[in-house]
């Protein structure tokens, strides 16, 4: 209702939810405070010292039973708008299983997206304020759920769609998600809303939502043109997007194949993807699996402990193994952990 006001468009799956809780903060806030206001004009003239008042200030009783209802009510309240918004909170937190998987990556100061065929987004060149700004677009399918999985090559960023309502922080060195499900085609401007340095104000990129079958047409062509080795500067593209001498290097495999070159290269000395215990634990069926640690502890492995795993591994050493891998830090770029995350990802089942 509020969103009205500045037209900002509903156009996805939580925004209704997110905005009614909106309404209801605003305008209970707004209303608690003409209450108060007024309640307050209102005594000032009732109570005022008169000429004839006597010059000590009258005891007054305590309401025992009117003070408990206002704690008590207002105690319900609260937790009322907390159960809202947890409400609110768990639909985007919980990922459908059939989500649609793209890694994002920000950096100062763009925005990176890849798909699970190894496509990366191409860039919109877009004049702000007189200057040329190659805007990275992410095309995605309307009515499936998305989950972004994000992180960031330098300092926090913040991913925020104002038409979607949603928002999460990109963080070096770890994992952070965003799930929901765009409802309306269209094209939405995409914000970076965590101050991250001279050009955070310009750190924009753009959401493209179009129709289910016609995202994978984009996407059928796109992979049937690197098949045939034609070149995917404007390959399959939607709408007007242009190539741009700063669009990331298109590798022709995608991140599970990439991530399996860098395993076998790197990793597989030590670690089977077929059960076979070597040095270390074997890495089939691991992903979203509890893993037990050597202090008894049990971990979940998720994205982010594989990724602590290969920059910090005798933190969570598994039981029945010793500490002895060594670190990856700084000799994997984050696009090569990503795929090696996407490839360990691919052995769970
Ligand atoms: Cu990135 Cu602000």
């Amino acid at each position: 209702m509020l969103a009205n006001f500045i037209n900002l468009r509903q156009a996805s799956s939580v925004a209704g939810q997110v905005d009614s809780l909106f309404d209801f903060l605003t305008l209970f806030s707004a209303l608690s405070f003409f209450v108060v206001i007024a309640a307050l004009v209102y005594f000032t003239f009732k109570y005022h010292r008169k000429k004839s008042d006597p010059e000590t200030t009258p005891y007054i009783e305590g309401h025992p039973l009117l003070e408990g209802t206002v704690v008590v009510g207002l105690f319900i309240l609260v937790m009322g708008v907390f159960y809202w918004g947890w409400l609110g909170y768990k639909a985007m937190r919980n990922v459908p299983a059939n989500a649609l998987e793209i890694n994002v990556l920000g950096r100062q100061w763009t925005w990176d997206f890849e798909y699970t065929n190894g496509r990366h987004s191409e860039n919109l060149k877009i004049n702000v304020n007189g200057r040329d700004l190659a805007v990275p677009q992410l095309v995605i399918p309307k009515d499936r759920p998305i989950k972004l999985l994000m992180t960031s090559q330098d300092v926090l960023h913040s991913f925020f769609i104002p038409e979607f309502r949603v928002k999460q922080d990109l963080v070096p060195g770890s994992y952070s998600y965003l799930s929901f499900t765009a409802t309306e085609v269209g094209e939405y401007q995409v914000y970076c809303a965590e101050y991250c340095g001279l050009d955070h104000s310009m750190m924009y990129a753009k959401v493209k939502v179009v129709e289910s079958a016609e995202y994978d047409q984009w996407q059928k062509k796109w992979e049937w043109e690197k098949q045939l080795g034609i070149s995917d500067s404007d390959a399959g593209s939607v709408g007007k997007t242009v190539a741009s001498g700063e669009a990331p290097v298109v590798s022709s495999k995608t991140p599970v194949e990439k991530g399996k070159d860098l395993f076998d290269v790197r990793c597989a000395v030590c670690h089977s993807v077929d059960g076979t215990l070597k040095i270390g634990p074997s890495l089939k069926a691991v992903f979203g699996h509890e893993v037990e640690l050597q202090d008894g502890k049990k971990v979940m492995a998720d994205e982010n402990y594989i990724r602590e795993s290969l920059m910090d591994p005798t933190l969570k050493v598994v039981k029945g193994f010793q500490p002895m891998m060594p670190t990856f830090k700084g000799q994997l770029s984050d696009e090569e952990v990503n795929s090696i995350v996407a490839y360990i990802k691919s052995l769970a089942n």
